[in-house]
């Protein structure tokens, strides 16, 4: 996800991880079944591998497999078509050891160089350890399902397939089948929509279209189809196979961005791993795109005070209100306050004094052994400065700034269509004033603060339309470009003239 950072080849190498991965055989699969449900898998999910009349049918082979499980097909008995997800059998020990590992490395680099980041270890591996509960990952699906069709401005946009509880244990997940276009698949996306007039892609806005049987049983039957019972579906891509779903790349970002932000500032539940894989995109038949979220395993729950500060921090960072970024980050013990508010906006923060150019400054005339040194020390330093105190210190952040910089990737990836930024700002701002927890007499003042807010987002909206001008015109990258190439750039100023220094 980070694959900026990445030479080619692991990029496409780490690419495939997202869901196609090696896959485990059959009698792993069953084995897990076995073992949880104490039942095997005919029993347990009604299905028969013979054809049987009156049962419904199973793919042995899955559709997809990443990081912690593999995902097979199955249609139950009763006509529903089911993603059954199941963790593969030596995740749990791999993710202890990894945990170990990652453990001892922390505690060495903690005590190497003196850095306060052993506190972060145990928040780290717990929710870590927690992506291998499937019940953990069903409760986390239920409530953000029950918060998207509870909130008016994702509903009908926004998709959270729905959990089988009863045919789900901590190893094995059962869920709606989900068809749909893969986030990464920007071809299949935006080329034109030739399914025909007012209807949708399947399984948007209606239910999927019913299996025929009799097909399904003959497809179990013949030796060369027995791997692949699941109708394709793929009609709507024309005869050649040619279209998309003719969807624009602006409007399911816009989607993205607004359902990953009231996760952040509006309910305080955010799932951590919004990478391309974990995202579908259908079109529904009023010809608009709907974004379905999956992969529930890791997630963080902000309590309502620190939803409410980080809100108050991001709308600050906008406005470049110093005396609020002070007081929040001071409550969260943090004393590099600007290069704190840099890593949060993934750019440099110009509010505060520009502690970059002082920097720049100091550098000048060194040799370049002494520039890597002053530089080592000041990012070591600044480690320090951001953890300063590890009790006040905010452990979800980690898990927030992940989710921030895989959409930040997914908009990146789509070309910037919108101001993420701006964006998310404005959920910040409306986040106060909208909130019920907060006195009637605060939420008062925070609308008159949201109403200067939007005049000042204006300018960031200048800054953007500069951006995509420049960008028609080929002149450069979009705002996401330009704000990766800075970071980019500041995380190596002073070495820029050494580059074997990110070789080997
Ligand atoms: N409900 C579903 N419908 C269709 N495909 C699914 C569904 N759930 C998961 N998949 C496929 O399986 C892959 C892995 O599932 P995921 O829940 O992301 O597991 P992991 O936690 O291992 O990443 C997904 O990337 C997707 O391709
Ligand atoms: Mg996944």
């Amino acid at each position: 996800m980070q694959s900026a950072v990445l030479p080619p080849e692991f990029q496409r190498m780490f690419a495939r991880m997202f869901d196609d991965a090696p896959q485990d055989d059959w009698k792993a699969v069953e084995a897990v079944i076995r073992k949880d449900f104490g039942k095997s898998v005919e029993e347990v999910f009604g299905v028969s591998f013979t054809g049987k009349e009156g049962y419904g049918v199973m793919e042995r082979k899955a559709r997809a497999s990443a990081s912690v499980a593999q995902v097979h097909w199955a249609r139950l008995p009763d006509g529903r078509e089911v993603a059954v997800k199941i963790q593969k059998p030596e995740i749990a020990k791999q993710i202890a050891s990894d945990l170990w590992t990652f453990k001892t490395v922390t505690w060495i680099l903690s005590k190497q160089f003196d850095l306060p980041l052993y506190t972060l270890v145990p928040f780290i591996s717990e929710r870590i350890e927690l992506e291998t509960d499937f019940l953990s990952e069903a409760k986390n699906s239920q409530t953000m399902r029950q918060l998207v069709n509870s909130e008016s401005r994702l509903k009908g946009r926004v998709y959270i397939p729905t959990v089988y509880s009863d045919l789900t244990t901590k190893r094995v997940l059962t869920t709606e089948w989900i068809e749909g276009i893969r986030l990464w698949d920007k071809t299949a996306m935006t080329s034109r929509w030739l399914g025909g007039r007012g209807k949708g892609s399947p399984g948007a806005g209606s239910p999927l279209p019913p299996i025929d049987m009799d097909i399904a049983r003959r497809q179990l039957r013949t030796e060369a189809h027995r791997e692949k019972i699941k109708p394709e579906r793929q009609e709507w891509k024309g005869l050649h196979g040619r279209g998309g779903l003719g969807l624009g790349t602006k409007e399911v970002m816009t989607t993205m961005v607004d359902l990953f932000s009231a996760q952040i500032f509006k309910w305080g539940v955010v799932h951590c791993d919004p990478h391309p894989g974990n995202i579908f995109i259908r079109r529904l038949p009023n010809g608009r795109a709907e974004l379905v979220l999956i992969d529930h395993g890791l997630y963080v729950y902000m309590t309502p005070t620190f939803r409410h500060q980080y809100a108050r921090f991001w709308k600050a960072l906008m406005t470049f209100d110093n005396r609020a970024i002070a007081d929040v980050t001071g409550q969260w013990g943090i004393k590099a306050a600007d290069l704190f508010a840099s890593a949060t906006l993934m750019k440099p923060y110009e509010g505060g004094e520009n502690v970059m150019q002082k920097d720049l400054k100091e550098l000048k005339g060194l040799t370049r052994a002494e520039k890597h040194y002053v530089m080592q020390r000041k990012m070591k330093q600044g480690i320090r400065d951001i953890l300063a105190d590890e009790d006040k210190w905010p452990k979800e952040l980690i898990f927030i700034g992940r989710n921030m910089r895989i959409v930040q990737g997914n908009n990146q990836f789509l070309g910037s269509p919108v101001n993420r930024i701006k964006m998310m700002g404005e959920w910040a701002s409306r986040s106060l004033y909208e909130d019920p927890n907060l006195p009637w007499i605060q939420r008062m003042n925070n609308v008159w603060r949201h109403v200067i807010f939007k005049s000042v987002m204006t300018v960031t909206d200048i800054a953007f339309y500069f951006f995509k001008l420049r960008q028609l015109l080929g002149l450069g990258g979009g705002m996401e470009d330009e704000m990766e190439h800075r970071v980019k750039k500041m995380t190596q100023y002073g070495l820029e003239e050494t580059p074997d220094l990110f070789e080997g």
